[in-house]
């Protein structure tokens, strides 16, 4: 294809105490509001109740639907859809990490268009969804931009990618505030699943010149700022470059989509619960190992993103630095370092690979693998 499309219509609201928009925003789409959150961080951690305290103050009903669980299932979506409609919810806030903006994006979808959701894996959702407005409390999958979903059938044990305009959000929250109470693995892992996202776009065979400019801001604010933001979680400086950062990824991969290391990091959380950032995590710095001779060019520019020192440096040299990079980035994070640490067996390494080139992001990969090449990476981290 000669040309490229770049999509993002969401209107982004961002920065410290922005979350006092809320209930300016949902009112502006509706009156009968359903939040959908997860079972118990939005509350800990104080977010629930700011988002209430918003919405009630400008006279909106109110439902909470706090049942979504980590990698959320069509079962939830189910269930939040029936109670969605049968209240008469016309807007939806959601609040949370991927997993509470994902089952949102589902029950939007589901409260306008017929049938189930796991007829939408291969169908084109028909109507648009109820309005979302999006307030992520993590900052890494940058869901609150995107038209994509992941929702696991647990009966077929598959991860289905539902996209389409119709559950693009129309408005994004973004506050820092939101995510200091994150805790330190929860950063570490969210994080690299941002900085992952931002360099398999910059390096994905979709890349166009206005994904590179938000892939390469994004891996500057993510590389810097990561390990200030574990350090400290109330660093809100680092908290909020962390946010843009991510967001910036996601218009990036969202537009030149994600490649291997998110190709062989999926089977990793649906055969053994490996969480997706720290999947990702782990593979990122092997895998680009296995990409360089096909993108070092590329490679060169994330070394100079991340701040590294490549004056006079080859391509190759530069190439191999940003890898380094990445790797101690990675080190810093304190994220477990082996895929043994993280119980997935051995034995299984061939079938997490025939899974993994399965996958439709092993196409847009810089260079393509073979089954043996991905044994080889998955046991290189064992
Ligand atoms: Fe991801």
């Amino acid at each position: 294809m000669s040309y490229s499309i770049f999509q993002s219509p969401v209107k982004i609201i961002y920065g410290k105490d922005s979350i006092t928009e809320v209930g300016k925003q949902a009112g502006s789409y509706g009156k009968k509001i359903m939040v959908v959150t997860g079972r118990s961080s939005s509350k800990k951690t104080g977010a629930l109740q700011k988002v209430l305290e918003g919405l009630k103050k400008n006279n909106l009903e109110v439902l909470v639907f706090d049942k979504v669980e980590s990698d959320p299932s069509a079962k939830t979506i189910r269930k939040g859809t029936e109670i969605a409609r049968a209240e008469g919810i016309d807007t939806i806030v959601a609040l949370g990490g991927g997993s509470a903006l994902d089952a949102a994006k589902g029950i939007s979808a589901m409260c306008t268009n017929p049938g189930d959701i796991t007829d939408y894996e291969k169908n084109i959702l028909k109507n648009m969804g109820l309005p979302i407005i999006a307030i992520p409390t993590t900052a890494g999958t940058g869901s609150e931009i995107s038209k994509f979903t992941v929702i696991t059938d647990t009966e077929k044990k598959i991860k289905m990618l539902i996209g389409g305009e119709a559950i693009l959000p129309k408005v994004a929250i973004l506050d820092p505030c939101l995510t200091i109470m994150m805790p330190k693995n929860v950063t570490a892992a969210t994080g690299m699943d941002a900085l992952t996202h931002a360099i398999e776009a910059y390096i994905s065979k979709a890349s166009q010149p206005m994904t590179d400019i938000f892939a390469l801001k994004a891996i500057e604010l993510i590389s810097r700022n990561l390990p200030k933001a574990v350090l400290d979680g109330e660093n809100i400086k680092a908290r909020e470059n962390m946010l843009i950062g991510q967001m910036y990824a996601g218009f990036a991969f969202s537009n030149a989509s994600v490649a291997l290391v998110h190709a062989m990091a999926r089977p990793l959380g649906a055969y053994f619960d490996v969480a997706h950032g720290l999947a990702n995590a782990l593979l990122l710095s092997k895998v680009m190992e296995f990409n360089r001779p096909a993108c070092q060019e590329r490679l060169f520019q994330v070394a100079i993103a991340m701040g590294e020192k490549v004056e006079g440096l080859s391509t190759r040299e530069g190439s191999l630095v940003a890898i380094k990079a990445i790797n101690n980035l990675f080190l810093e994070t304190g994220l477990p370092k082996s895929l043994k640490e993280v119980g997935v067996l051995k034995e299984s390494i061939r079938d997490l690979a025939k899974d993994a080139i399965a996958s439709g992001s092993v196409l847009l990969n810089p260079r393509k693998p073979s089954l043996e090449e991905i044994i080889d990476i998955y046991e290189k981290i064992y």
